[in-house]
């Protein structure tokens, strides 16, 4: 390995110092068919590359102590993309989430998958509960990377009100004893902290249904930079912009 690489490549997290770090970062990971687009390639190109993007990014995030690191990966608007997009995303899933999870394993970030699976391909599903062996065998304090796949945050917060209504029928709690937490703890994300901050890539200034309840307190950072190309020190600079932030949480 050169000096240049030595210092500017794969060992320049370690030339990083960062004020804190967030607890929890989310990303929404766009802009993988405008860059496949560019580049006159097919958007499937565009998602593969976005793939290692994420083995990148969310490994550099376990490095520099980053405890949560949380992805959407494909929302539940997605299933109307051509069916021929669809199954190019399906294809990727099956080819990266066991390898990515063994190879993240290997550097202490657990993997998980989180979102409403059931109407994902059986042989992917396989694929989720292997994956979940994977990370439940680093225990429970390793970093978490989490995929967030068929994830819709209305999808989210509809699937808990209908699990606490049944508690409420089944007589196991009464309305009034329905506190914030009865409902965040019925959501996807129900054993991590809300996300400090969430990054959106590529340009454009909406949430597209992702976090909406863990959001409320989020610091959002929005870069023109799509997800492929999306760098370690673009991480650093979304950090460092949080780190400037004054969060008041509604208070003074
Ligand atoms: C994000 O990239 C990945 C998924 C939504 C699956 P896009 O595919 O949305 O890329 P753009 O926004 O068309 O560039
Ligand atoms: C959001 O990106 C979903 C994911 C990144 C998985 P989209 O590309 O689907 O969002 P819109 O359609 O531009 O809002
Ligand atoms: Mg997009």
């Amino acid at each position: 390995m050169g000096i240049l690489n030595k210092f500017f490549g794969k060992n320049e997290t370690k030339q990083v110092t960062h004020k804190s770090v967030p607890r929890h970062i989310a990303v929404i990971m766009d802009g993988n068919g405008r860059w496949a687009k560019k580049r006159g390639m097919p958007r499937s190109a565009g998602h593969a590359v976005g793939a290692e993007t994420f083995r990148t990014i969310a490994t550099y995030c376990k490095d520099i102590g980053v405890q949560y690191f949380t992805v959407y990966a494909f929302s539940t608007e997605n299933w109307k993309r051509p069916q021929q997009e669809v199954d190019a995303l399906m294809d990727l899933f099956r080819k990266y989430l066991t390898e990515a999870a063994e190879t993240m394993f290997e550097r202490g970030v657990a993997v998980r998958v989180i979102g409403d699976l059931s109407p994902l391909p059986e042989d992917i599903k396989n694929q989720i509960s292997e994956v979940d062996k994977i990370a439940d065998s680093l225990g429970e304090n390793a970093a978490t990377a989490s995929l967030c796949i068929n994830y819709g945050g209305r999808d989210e917060i509809k699937n808990a009100v209908k699990k606490i209504a049944e508690q409420v029928k089944n007589g196991e709690i009464n309305p009034e004893d329905i506190t914030e937490n009865t409902i965040s703890k019925q959501l996807y994300t129900a054993n991590m902290p809300d996300p400090d901050l969430i990054i959106r890539p590529s340009g454009e200034i909406r949430t597209s249904n992702f976090l909406l309840w863990q959001s409320a307190y989020s610091e959002y950072y929005f870069t023109d930079v799509l997800w492929p190309d999306f760098k370690t020190t673009d991480m650093d600079g979304a950090i460092n912009a949080f780190n400037m932030r004054n969060r008041r949480f509604g208070g003074v």
